[in-house]
């Protein structure tokens, strides 16, 4: 008899534990899907800022003499210290871009060296997801770029130059 009831109560146990198992796969499943997607559309987004934004703010460009825009790696951590949440981030930038005016700029050195971005026809819905993809995701930098930071801007992108230049 006593063997008996160990023997359900360990039949119990092990169902418990696979209907648990079973919970955790479906989660899984499902945590899966939301990555795949999550994947589609980032991938989305990133053909969308290279193909509409890398032309001038490149990753590729070979010098800090070449480049005819702040690679976007820049400009993401200026608009990161200015705003800090994703959502006023997004809003920014796609404000910005729909509509880029000189005195609504904010990295001014930029604007000095390279001169204000020109106007272009861009869908808002596009920029709002490069802007999100840009916060979301770590960018490329250009090779020059981290030792131009360290020489300009005291290593470590908030050096004591970094806010009065840009
Ligand atoms: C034709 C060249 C060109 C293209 C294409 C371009 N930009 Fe720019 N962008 C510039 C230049 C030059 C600057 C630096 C001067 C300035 O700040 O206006 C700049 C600056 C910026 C800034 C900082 C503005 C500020 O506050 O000073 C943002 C944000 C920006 N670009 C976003 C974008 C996004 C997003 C795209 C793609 C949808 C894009 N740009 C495409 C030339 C370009």
């Amino acid at each position: 008899m006593k063997n008996k009831i160990i023997y359900f109560f360990l039949a119990g146990l092990l169902f418990v534990s696979c209907n648990e198992n079973k919970k955790e796969l479906s989660q899984v499943v499902d945590n899966t899907q939301a990555t795949t997607e999550y994947k589609q559309e980032s991938n989305e987004a990133y053909t969308l800022l290279k193909n509409q934004c890398y032309a001038c703010h490149s990753v590729s460009s070979i010098s800090h003499d070449e480049i005819i825009a702040p690679p976007m790696v820049a400009v993401k951590r200026r608009y990161s210290r200015m705003y800090d949440n994703k959502e006023d981030f997004v809003e920014a930038i796609s404000k910005w871009a729909l509509n880029p005016e000189k005195e609504n700029a904010i990295m001014r050195g930029a604007v000095v060296q390279f001169d204000v971005m020109p106007k272009q026809v861009f869908k808002e819905e596009d920029l709002k997801k490069i802007a999100a993809y840009i916060y979301d995701n770590e960018l490329e930098e250009p090779d020059w770029f981290k030792k131009h930071e360290k020489e300009m801007h005291g290593g470590n992108g908030r050096g004591k130059g970094m806010g009065r230049n840009q």
